[in-house]
């Protein structure tokens, strides 16, 4: 059963594989035998990694230099990296919805039938269906540079830049899963709610402490990164092999409580938070 994931051998991908929740994939990624390219702006400290690209996902050439230095095939990309709603709201979009969707077309010509993508993006994009209208305008510029002067002429939809880069990550899975479909290639997502990892502190400088301790989660506490990891490392496995266009919650039954009413969105977020 060692090999029940099937890593062994396999050539990977992670972004922001330097903290958090892609230090804890990349982490995982070695320990099942796979060989784990990392990209990110800082250099992770995780041991037994094939390469270290140092990319700032604000660059779409970095981006492309990167992916093309890596080379074929790829067999998995882990889209970990991501800003919280600390930083400058363009930034938020750049690195969490524009320099996601870049690495990850530039990556799938690199791909094989079988291989697979998948993305962090947060319980702050569950809502993206209401959404649908402006997401797809979003969705429908064709690369890095449309996207951002999509983002830079919408500054409604930036005013909470860290929720609708969630929900456009959402909303990507979605629609990038059908066309993809084609070639054997699954895209999926997952919707981590609270974790204890160094964005955390930010979400607290964001909205405070308190509002973080106490933040709706009926498993009762924060999750740690490699409840965030392994859910991603099963999804890019062989064993999700019929699994694609998904958004799993990986939040402790916030959406479930959410969604039926049990939790009360008075309780929730103040305004400009996830
Ligand atoms: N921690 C939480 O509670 C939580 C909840 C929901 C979703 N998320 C999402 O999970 C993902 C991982 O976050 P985390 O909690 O592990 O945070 P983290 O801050 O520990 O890790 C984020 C990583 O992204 C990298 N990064 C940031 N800007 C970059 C850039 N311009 N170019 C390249 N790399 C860059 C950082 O260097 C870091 O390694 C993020 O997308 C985040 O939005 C986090």
């Amino acid at each position: 059963m060692k090999s029940v994931l099937q890593y062994e051998g396999k050539r990977v991908i992670v972004t922001g594989a330097a903290s958090g929740m892609g230090a804890a994939t990349a982490e995982i990624l070695v320990e099942l035998g796979a060989e784990v390219h990392a990209i990110d702006i800082k250099k992770p400290e995780v041991t037994g990694l094939a390469s270290f690209s140092q990319v700032d996902l604000r660059d779409p050439n970095q981006i492309e230099d990167a992916v093309a230095k890596i080379g074929k095939i790829v067999n998995g990309l882990f889209n970990c990296a991501g800003l919280p709603n600390t930083f400058p709201e363009l930034d938020v979009m750049l690195v969490n919805f524009c320099g996601l969707r870049a690495v990850t077309e530039a990556v799938v010509p690199s791909m094989v039938e079988g291989s697979a993508i998948a993305c962090i993006a947060s319980s702050a994009g569950i809502g993206w269906m209401q959404n649908i209208g402006v997401l797809f305008e979003l969705l429908a510029t064709p690369d890095f540079a449309g996207a951002k002067a999509w983002c830079e002429a919408h500054p409604k939809e930036l005013q909470n830049a860290y929720g609708f880069s969630k929900e456009a990550i959402n909303a990507y899975t979605a629609q990038r899963s059908f066309t993809l479909a084609a070639h054997g290639i699954r895209i999926n997502c997952v919707n981590p709610g609270p974790t204890d990892t160094p964005m955390m502190p930010e979400f607290e400088k964001a909205v405070g402490k308190k509002y973080m301790d106490d933040f709706p989660v009926p498993l009762g506490r924060h999750a740690v990164a490699e409840e965030q990891a392994w859910p991603m490392v099963f999804l890019n496995s062989p064993r999700a092999s019929f699994v694609t266009g998904l958004q799993l919650d990986a939040d402790g039954g916030f959406k479930g409580g959410m969604f039926t009413g049990q939790i009360d969105p008075a309780v929730l977020m103040p305004e400009g938070f996830e």
